[in-house]
């Protein structure tokens, strides 16, 4: 074999460029339309016109589109892949090629060789900051996880509906709820209480847009909260699902004693789950996890090691509330 036939295997351009085309329709007009090259820039007028150019240009040479007498066309290999848009966005959601962690090949070599955070570094600001005011980013958040397979199950939702310190509480507070599917699960599952979702205030738009609460009506809040910087609101049960693993244990640490003194004296108690899987394909467990870390500066942990932060930070009543192959919950106070 020859070093060729694998070079194309070291182009880290090539899925961010199959990624963006097909998240921003691009694909779907030049399928559809005999447009020109101007037309098609255009068209999409929204995107920065020097890069879609470019776009264009990258998929002519990656052998998908072709530029003639000014037209822009699909080859054979296009057409294939225009056929099959919700296929791609569903597969290039779960890889190294998500909108989300296409950032990560630039990341990797900071967080192998400890140096500053690649979003501080370069962007002065935290990769979640950059992600919610991003509308195409946190879209493909939401369409990773609606996509062709089921969230819920895939990250084991259910352990929480059999965490009576959460599912029978009156009210939780959920910190960093994110697109809020966590609660939505939680409610739909029977919860009776009431739940304050809440999330950094550039997450605020995408949460409370969404018609599904109003099933719940008058028993979901939103709230911006930074769980850093603001102060958290007093509260008997606060919630946090998946937030652990963005940071890294000094972090961990101080958000849990601001969390203590938030949770009310006597009642209150912290609920922490943690995703310890991404995938049921043992193929991109380990990719995903890496992806992650490329991103942020946490890390996935063992419940052992969640429960050694916990009680670093004061806490002396833990238990464990869950634990299977893809998740486990603790709860502490
Ligand atoms: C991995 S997501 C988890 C989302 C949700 N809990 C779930 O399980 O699907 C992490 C969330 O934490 C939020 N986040 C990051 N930093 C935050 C902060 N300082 N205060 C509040 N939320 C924050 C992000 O915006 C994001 O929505």
């Amino acid at each position: 074999m020859s070093i060729d036939s694998i070079l194309g295997d070291f182009d880290l351009l090539k899925p961010m460029v199959m990624r963006a085309s097909a998240q921003s329709g691009l694909f779907d007009i030049v399928a559809s339309s005999q447009l020109t090259f101007d037309e098609i820039v255009e068209s999409l007028d929204y995107l920065d016109p020097y890069t879609l150019r470019l776009l264009i240009q990258a998929l002519d040479e990656y052998g998908y589109m072709l530029i003639k007498d000014d037209k822009v066309l699909l080859t054979e290999l296009g057409k294939t892949l225009a056929r099959n848009i919700a296929f791609i966005n569903s597969v290039t959601s779960r890889s190294t090629a998500s909108g989300l962690f296409s950032y990560a090949p630039l990341a990797l070599h900071e967080r192998l060789e400890r140096g500053a955070n690649y979003f501080e570094l370069s962007h002065k600001e935290q990769y979640w900051q950059l992600v919610n005011r991003d509308p195409n980013l946190y879209a493909s958040f939401e369409q990773g996880y609606s996509g062709n397979f089921d969230s819920d199950s895939l990250l084991d939702r259910a352990q929480l509906t059999k965490t009576d310190e959460l599912f029978k509480a009156r009210n939780i507070l959920e910190l960093g709820s994110g697109y809020g599917d966590t609660a939505y699960f939680i409610l739909k599952s029977g919860f009776s209480g009431n739940i304050t979702v809440s999330d950094l205030s550039n997450r605020i738009p995408v949460l409370t847009a969404q018609s599904r609460w109003q099933d719940f009506q008058g028993r979901v809040y939103i709230s911006a909260i930074d769980f850093f910087t603001d102060p958290i609101p007093h509260h008997s049960t606060i919630l946090l699902d998946s937030i652990l693993a963005d940071w890294d244990d000094d972090q961990c640490i101080i958000l849990f004693r601001r969390i203590r003194s938030a949770i009310k004296e006597n009642s209150g108690k912290l609920v922490i789950s943690e995703v310890t899987r991404f995938s049921n394909d043992d193929g991109i467990d380990a990719i995903g996890k890496l992806t992650l870390a490329c991103a942020v500066s946490g890390r996935v942990r063992s419940e052992e090691e969640v429960e050694n932060l916990i009680r670093t930070a004061g806490y002396t009543k833990i238990t464990l509330a869950g634990s299977s192959e893809h998740r486990f919950t603790l709860v502490a106070y």
